[in-house]
């Protein structure tokens, strides 16, 4: 019989519906994006300022046709060229993974196609294999988005060892706390990061929160009632507040509560190799900070291009790839599930 060596190609559908934006992808071989669709909501909920659930799951069912079309078309591929269907099934809003979860049901089912369900989380570390072709596990991955603030050891792909976590707040929900109680709005991260620019971060010397005995977790209760209590106590003495000054202090802060124990635990674990994903690693100044803490310790670090860092379907395909190389088949009993834990399937 003959031998075929061809391996053969493999395209994969990524579907991400789990908040606020409705995304679909095709990527190859788990690290060329073909297409990558995002149809945001945030002018919607900015007048409401933050994500309403319900409206979310509406503009989910309304969009997701049309994202899904539009990134096959973008693929310049039909429905039969797709290899298989990956999709997030957790965590994230009930009603919002609903609606990716029923679609991409539903078209593997009409399709006769495989499906994978796919944890958020992992999607958000993948997007790394797409910004870099030859990145491979194992390495550390400082991983932060408005639900997680976790550090973890990517031991192989889809196989996390958690390191630290935080205690409180995730990093993305202090920005957002922050960027509302100085009335900068939703979305508050991206707003924040462009108005700590003009801001000098020492101005306001906040506190950097440790948790006893443990030291990879994080805390950041601590820091967003400094702020609070900041701003109420101007507020009450009629002292002028510099929205730069403060949004860059409270950054700074942060920065550095995130960065120093990532490379603290990048040395003590002896990797070398230090990668960041999720929301907030679209931040430039964690992107400045951590690039240099890692070149002063003769380290790599990576981050994927910020459309990488949000939500997006590109990082579901690419994560739905590594579990279907592993024979990951999800059923048409495939559910949402909204508090999924990091490392559970
Ligand atoms: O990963 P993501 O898009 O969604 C979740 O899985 O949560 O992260 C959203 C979070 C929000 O809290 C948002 O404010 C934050 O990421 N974020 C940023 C930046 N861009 C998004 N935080 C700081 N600086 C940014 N440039
Ligand atoms: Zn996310």
């Amino acid at each position: 019989m003959e031998e075929n060596n061809s391996k053969k190609d493999i395209y994969i559908l990524g579907i991400e519906s789990s908040c606020d934006e409705t995304a679909a992808a095709v990527v190859k071989n788990g690290r060329e994006v073909l297409s990558n669709i995002i149809s945001s909501q945030i002018d919607i909920h900015t007048v409401y300022g933050g994500v309403v659930p319900e409206i979310a799951s509406r503009l989910h069912c309304e969009n997701i046709n049309g994202v899904i079309r539009l990134a096959l078309k973008e693929a310049g591929m039909g429905f039969q060229d797709i290899d298989a269907i990956a999709v997030t099934y957790g965590p994230g809003l009930v009603g919002a993974l609903l609606v990716g979860v029923s679609e991409a049901k539903a078209l593997a089912y009409a399709l006769s196609k495989p499906l994978v369900g796919v944890h958020h989380i992992e999607g958000h570390v993948a997007a790394n294999f797409l910004q870099y072709p030859d990145l491979e596990p194992p390495f550390v991955c400082l991983i932060v988005s408005g639900g997680h603030t976790h550090l973890v050891i990517v031991r192989d792909y889809g196989s996390f060892e958690i390191i630290g976590r935080s205690r409180d707040d995730a990093a993305g929900e202090a920005y957002d706390k922050v960027a509302r109680a100085v009335g900068l709005g939703y979305p508050g991260g991206p707003k924040v990061d462009r108005a700590a620019r003009e801001g000098n971060p020492l101005a306001i010397q906040f506190p950097r929160g440790e948790v006893k005995d443990h030291p990879y977790d994080f805390t950041f209760s601590g820091l967003k009632s400094a702020v609070l209590n900041y701003i109420n106590k101007a507020n009450m003495t009629g002292q002028e507040i510099s929205v730069p000054d403060l949004t860059a202090s409270f950054q700074h802060a942060v920065v550095e509560s995130l960065v120093q124990r990532t490379v603290d635990c990048a040395r003590a674990y002896g990797f070398k190799k230090v990668a960041m994903a999720g929301g907030v690693s679209a931040n430039s100044a964690l992107r400045e900070a951590m690039k240099k803490a890692c070149e002063a310790r003769g380290m790599e670090c990576y981050y994927p291009a910020p459309v990488y860092c949000t939500d997006n379907g590109a990082m579901i395909a690419a994560a739905g790839y590594y579990e279907f190389l592993k024979g990951v088949r999800s059923g048409t009993d495939l559910n949402a599930v909204p508090n999924l834990k990091l490392g559970e399937r």
